[in-house]
């Protein structure tokens, strides 16, 4: 079987680990020598797009880039014709997608690992950074606590299931209506963190390592800006409410970040946030994550898999 990331819990708690360990290493071998990986775009990307194709570049091989569009995914042919098609040039495809069912029938029908780079149910990618960024800033991920302010979105939910399962404390604060639906909080639990959920940002924020927020408006759902700007009003991470986490806590955010919206300039552009730093380790996560994939692929020695081994 050829593994996949389309959410966190693809990766055993053991295995996130590891990814985060390749993260690191300085020389990384040159597993993509000759090869390529190719990346689809159904929304905007910044980082994901650069981090990704700078992590196959140091990994020796070749991104190749496409905006869903320009294939006319679904339209022209559907999504699990386009994944095989990619197997045959690529050895991983990576997609940016409106609707995680569409990473699931392509992941279904590829014979190279699928990468999720975004979709509506989650952002793995993003939680291997964000956790990579933790690491690195406070030596360790056991017993840290997270305090995720906002909307409960693809991003709140891959990182409340990496930290959960590397042995973090995950409040979640959001509106009513926003939060985590049982099921979410179930999946989280099951892999043996300790999360909990309420309205009140300054109860999870009191006493957290690290505050984490999102935008309020994901991308595919801008006709609800103006709706959620009044739903969110209380929950912008300011200096106040940063001033009720613990002395050394720190401020993350995927980014692109809206400040006065849910996030202050003050603290975004302040001295606890190290939302660079996060932003750079985008490209160190994935380069971890492919080192990680590549390998399990090369132990495997699949039948059919004809690809040069990485
Ligand atoms: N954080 C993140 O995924 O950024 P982009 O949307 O710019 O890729
Ligand atoms: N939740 C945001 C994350 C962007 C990186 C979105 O889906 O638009």
């Amino acid at each position: 079987m050829t593994r996949h990331l389309l959410e966190v819990d693809d990766l055993s708690a053991p295995e996130l680990a590891t990814v985060l360990d390749l993260a690191e290493r300085p020389d990384p071998p040159q597993v993509l020598a000759g090869r390529g990986m190719a990346l689809l775009f159904e929304k905007p990307s910044l980082r994901t797009r650069n981090a990704t194709e700078m992590a196959v570049v140091q990994l020796g091989g070749h991104p190749l880039s496409v905006r869903a569009e320009e294939v006319d995914v679904d339209v022209r042919e559907p999504a699990s014709d386009v994944a095989r098609a990619l197997s045959g040039y690529h050895a991983a495809i990576g997609a940016r997608v409106f609707d995680h069912s569409t990473l699931k029938r392509m992941a279904a029908a590829a014979s190279v690992p699928v990468v999720n780079l975004l979709s509506d149910a989650s952002h793995p990618c993003q939680a291997l950074a964000d956790l990579l960024t933790i690491r690195r800033h406070f030596g360790r991920l056991a017993g840290i606590q997270v305090a995720y302010v906002g909307d409960f979105n693809n991003v709140a939910r891959s990182l409340g299931l990496a930290a959960a399962s590397s042995g973090m404390t995950v409040r979640y604060a959001c509106p009513d209506a926003y939060g985590p639906g049982q099921a979410d909080l179930d999946a989280a639990r099951a892999v043996g963190g300790d999360v909990s959920s309420t309205t009140v940002p300054a109860e999870a924020v009191s006493g957290a390592d690290v505050v984490y927020t999102d935008v309020w408006t994901s991308m595919g759902a801008e006709d609800e800006a103006e709706h959620r700007r009044h739903a969110f009003e209380g929950f912008t991470v300011d200096e106040e409410l940063m001033a009720r986490a613990g002395e050394a806590g720190v401020f993350l955010h995927c980014l692109p970040a809206h400040r006065g919206e849910e996030v202050a300039a003050a603290v975004v552009d302040g001295p606890r946030s190290l939302v660079w730093e996060q932003a750079e380790n985008r490209m160190h996560a994935v380069r971890g994550l492919l080192l990680f994939l590549l390998a399990e692929r090369r132990e495997r020695h699949e039948p059919g898999d004809t690809s040069p081994a990485p």
